[in-house]
């Protein structure tokens, strides 16, 4: 039989990347095979995100361009997948009549059973969230070739409901997988070349389980990962400030393929602000925790994330986020401004002037940009492990990571992605280091 063909557009967080690769598998496992352009496709997915509204609005401006598409293609069938669609459900089929399934993340073990029931023109929405672990029904993880640096969701959900977040409603509570699948998963991943493992989850430190009898938190599945003998390097994300326990601050100084380089949004500066945020923590516990983690690992690269224009943020409030900025010394940063989401707790709050936002986002970037050019000047014509992960633009040109995550370019043989090599660091732009081999 021929097979068919899928294509998978991927929008929003590395949990969504993580999903499309396992969607992609579970189609595979059905004759489907990916294709890189939508208009060869049987199948368009759009993973979709629902972080803010620029993001949900962009699936509908994909929906609208597939139109001609199906025209051409009268079997072509088009799923929204992802955030958006357990956000929106049917309203999405609604709005874009040509959207055949609506699939949320917690079904992705369904899809092959969702598209056989499609036939005949019929609509499928399927945003439960169902007793049945999907992890356990998804196939194991297809024999491919790996990217050098891949993805493994450990813990998924959560139970933190800041007031500005969908994540909660979108992704729902606070799952841990069991230790055991992902021991299995990361050797599957290992053997088909992974030489790095970036456990995931939305709130990734919040793990917890029980193998062998122990309680088993995010340090303690490390540890246990960092034992498989042909993987490299281990990092982690996102992390939230409340679940920064001692025994995962001590593992950044023990654990040597666990990299220095911690993501850990704060949001703001000002506690007035994190209070009506419902973040839990000042920003002096931050602090501290940031200054525990330095005591451990002085080297540690830390970065964030950013809201600007929260409801009540005044430039009192603004100014402690610069503060805190500055003291912090981010390596790297994000930052939004505040965008209301439909449902959430600060929706029905009042907003604060676009305009005032648009300034505040620019002088926080620029405070944040000046941060990261001088950790990055201080890697200058010094000698840095880097990971080698792809091919370069040019042809002789490698892209690796250095163990603070940053990307670095330099000239060298395609055989040496996987290896990781000494190099020299030579200068640098904004998110990039050029270098030589050593
Ligand atoms: N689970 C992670 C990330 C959540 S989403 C965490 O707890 O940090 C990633 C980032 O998007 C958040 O850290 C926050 O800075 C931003 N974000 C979330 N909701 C937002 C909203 N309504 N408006 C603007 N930015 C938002
Ligand atoms: Fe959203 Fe807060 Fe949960 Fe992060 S911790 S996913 S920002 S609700
Ligand atoms: Fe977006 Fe959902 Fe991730 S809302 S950030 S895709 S968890």
């Amino acid at each position: 039989m021929k097979n068919k063909k899928i294509h998978i557009k991927t929008f929003g967080c590395q949990m969504n990347i993580y999903d499309s690769e396992r969607m992609l598998e579970s189609m595979k496992s059905e004759n489907y095979e990916a294709v890189e352009n939508e208009e060869n496709a049987d199948l368009i997915l759009l993973n979709t995100c629902h972080i803010r509204e620029k993001a949900a609005e962009k699936v509908y401006s994909y929906l609208g361009r597939y139109k001609e598409l199906k025209n051409k293609n009268l079997n072509l069938k088009i799923g929204v997948t992802g955030c958006v669609a357990q956000a929106e459900g049917k309203e999405i089929l609604k709005r874009q009549p040509l959207v055949d399934i609506v699939v949320g993340p917690q079904s992705y073990h369904n899809l092959p059973k969702i598209l056989k029931n499609t036939k005949n023109g019929k609509k499928i929405v399927d945003t439960e969230f169902p007793i049945e672990d999907k992890f356990n029904i998804l196939p194991t993880r297809l024999s491919v070739k790996r990217s050098v640096s891949s993805f493994l969701t450990v813990q998924e959900g959560c139970d933190k409901f800041c007031a500005f977040c969908v994540v909660p409603y979108t992704r729902g509570n606070e799952i841990s997988r069991p230790v055991e699948d992902l021991l299995k998963e990361t050797e599957e991943l290992v053997s088909q070349g992974a030489k790095e493992i970036i456990l995931l989850g939305q709130n990734v430190n919040a793990y917890e389980s029980i193998y062998k009898k122990q309680a088993f938190r995010l340090s303690n599945l490390i540890k246990e990962i960092s034992k498989n003998k042909n993987l490299k390097r281990i990092r982690f994300t996102t992390s939230h400030p409340n679940d920064m326990t001692d025994d995962l601050i001590d593992i950044f100084g023990k654990e040597k393929k666990l990299m220095p380089y911690l993501h850990l949004p704060v949001q703001s500066g000002s506690d007035k602000i994190l209070n009506l945020m419902n973040r839990k923590h000042t920003a002096n516990k931050y602090r501290e925790i940031i200054k525990r983690l330095r005591d451990v690992r002085k080297d540690i690269a830390i970065s964030g994330d950013f809201i600007v224009g929260f409801p009540g943020e005044t430039d009192d409030d603004f100014h402690e986020t610069l503060k805190l900025c500055d003291d912090i010394k981010y390596a790297h940063a994000f930052s939004f401004k505040y965008s209301s989401r439909p449902g959430t707790p600060a929706s029905n709050k009042k907003e604060v002037d676009e305009k005032i936002k648009s300034k505040r986002l620019s002088l926080l970037q620029e405070r944040i940009i000046e941060n990261q050019k001088k950790f990055n000047e201080s890697f200058l014509n010094t000698n840095v492990e880097v990971l080698i992960e792809k091919k370069g633009k040019r042809d002789d040109q490698l892209i690796g990571k250095s163990p603070h995550f940053q990307s670095v370019v330099l000239n060298g043989p395609i055989k040496l992605i996987g290896a990781t090599v000494k190099v020299r660091i030579l200068s640098h732009n904004i998110n990039t280091f050029l270098g030589e081999i050593l």
